[in-house]
């Protein structure tokens, strides 16, 4: 077979230099757009058909050939060809090779530049709803487990240091908050990007009678661009949908960071099935959070693409300029490594278990329920910020006496330290007490997170 000639052999002459075919060429990476670049060629050549620039007979075969090639494509049959450059022109003349001169019609009133810009609306579209579904099983797999934890309470920390007691339960759901962010933030950016640029050609639009809202529509996008020539170079919604992949990585990184010091023997409070620990090949005792590291590490290569397309984007001239090529690798790659993560995290958080005997023996360290004594000050008439000095001196007064928690105090030490203290004081010294006693709404006891469960459930159900 002779080799398929380049739509623009007649204008360059010569051959181009094989070291500028591998440069130039996006076809290795760029084929996984094939699916929708197909569906996109379908719906533009039907438009053409409506609007009599080819004829039924044409769209016939010009169908025919699309959807041959696209099942060759799946079946790993389809020989790809890097001197075609990319996967529109793979398609466009392996399709001219099979059908002939109807092919050389399908690229009326198209341009690569539109027809990618369309395409890679089109692929990531899709890839939302992956991501979505993904984020939306991992909040399912949290909230599964905060619902066996909903009475535990283990230390909140601020600054890493000891803070308040808080349900694990609420812990847990902390994570479906930022997730459901994540979630809302694709629902925008795919909202957004929703707009369909065929028929704005080159940069200029076409002298053709084309019918853009018919393409647009038939590809179920909700409306067209307006201006061909921000049309073809507009790429604000790769950056969006970086960002929110950049979201989704830092939300998981800091699970991932929680859960690697959780499984410390310092802290002890989780444990990850071994299915998701290596070994180490020289210690023989080791059990490495592995997965959690990588998720963590993987955030790097996310934030790398956000930072890519922005410095790609950064004073591009007007227009399409072929620097957007590289668009699609930083996409795709972002894509990949987000998926895999949202999997690997619900996978992790389906098989971890918290050791509540362990957390719980530790809940007397670190002073977990001073705010609610100076609150119990506050409840019997004291301004707060006397209240905060007072127990801040019982704190250090226990740490002078070798006392590990505030209940260790005799009851004349706290009159001592203030007249309006009684004997029930002593019921409000303990974390777990503290805990279920929280009362503002989104609180982080075992009250909140029930009703936090409650409506998580019925709202991921929906999604
Ligand atoms: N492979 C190119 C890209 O991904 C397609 C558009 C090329 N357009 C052009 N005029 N050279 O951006």
């Amino acid at each position: 077979m002779t080799k398929p000639e380049k739509s623009w052999e007649k204008r360059l002459s010569g051959s181009i230099d094989d070291l500028a075919v591998g440069f130039v060429e996006s076809l290795s990476f760029d084929r996984r757009l094939y699916k929708v670049d197909i569906v996109g060629s379908i719906a533009h050549a039907e438009m053409l058909a409506a609007q009599k620039l080819i004829t039924q007979a044409e769209l016939t075969d010009i169908k025919k050939g699309l959807i041959d090639i696209g099942e060759d494509i799946a079946a790993g049959r389809f020989e790809f060809d890097l001197t075609q450059e990319d996967i529109h022109m793979a398609v466009e003349s392996a399709l001219v090779a099979r059908i002939g001169e109807a092919g050389k019609k399908l690229h009326t009133g198209r341009s690569r530049n539109d027809q990618v810009a369309a395409d890679l609306r089109l692929w990531l579209r899709d890839d939302i709803e992956i991501v979505q579904t993904r984020i939306t099983l991992l909040q399912r797999a949290l909230v599964r487990l905060a619902e066996k934890y909903i009475d535990d309470v283990m230390p909140a920390y601020t600054h890493l240091q000891r803070a308040q007691p808080v349900s694990i339960a609420s812990y847990l759901l902390s994570f479906v908050e930022m997730l459901a962010r994540d979630w809302s933030r694709l629902t925008d950016c795919r909202k957004r990007l929703n707009v369909c640029p065929l028929g704005s050609g080159a940069v200029g639009g076409s002298t053709l009678p084309l019918d853009r809202e018919k393409t647009a529509k038939s590809l179920g996008f909700a409306d067209m661009t307006y201006n061909s020539i921000d049309a073809v170079s507009d790429r604000d919604f790769c950056a969006e949908y970086l960002f929110c992949c950049s979201l989704i990585a830092a939300h998981l990184s800091r699970l991932a960071e929680d859960w690697i010091l959780y499984t410390a023997s310092e802290f002890g409070f989780i444990r990850t099935d071994d299915a998701y620990c290596t070994g180490s090949s020289m210690m023989p005792q080791k059990r490495n959070p592995d997965m959690l590291e990588l998720i963590r590490g993987k955030t790097g290569g996310v934030y790398g693409a956000l930072m890519a397309i922005l410095t790609i984007l950064k004073g591009l001239p007007s227009t399409y300029n072929r620097d957007l090529q590289e668009d699609k690798r930083h996409v795709f790659a972002a894509s990949d490594t987000i998926n895999s993560c949202l999997q690997m995290a619900e996978a992790i958080v389906r098989h971890t278990v918290f050791n509540t005997d362990r957390i719980a023996a530790g809940l007397d360290e670190g002073f977990l329920d001073a705010t609610a004594l100076a609150e119990y000050l506050v409840n019997r008439g004291i301004p707060f910020r006397q209240a905060h000095g007072i127990v801040g001196g019982l704190v250090a007064q226990c740490e002078q006496e070798n006392k590990a928690k505030l209940a260790d105090l005799t009851l004349d030490q706290f009159k001592a330290a203030c007249d309006n203290i009684e004997e029930d004081v002593y019921t409000t010294l303990n974390p777990a007490g503290v805990c279920r006693a929280y009362q503002t709404a989104g609180a982080a006891g075992p009250e909140a997170a029930k009703a936090q469960i409650a409506f998580w459930k019925e709202k991921l159900k929906e999604q």
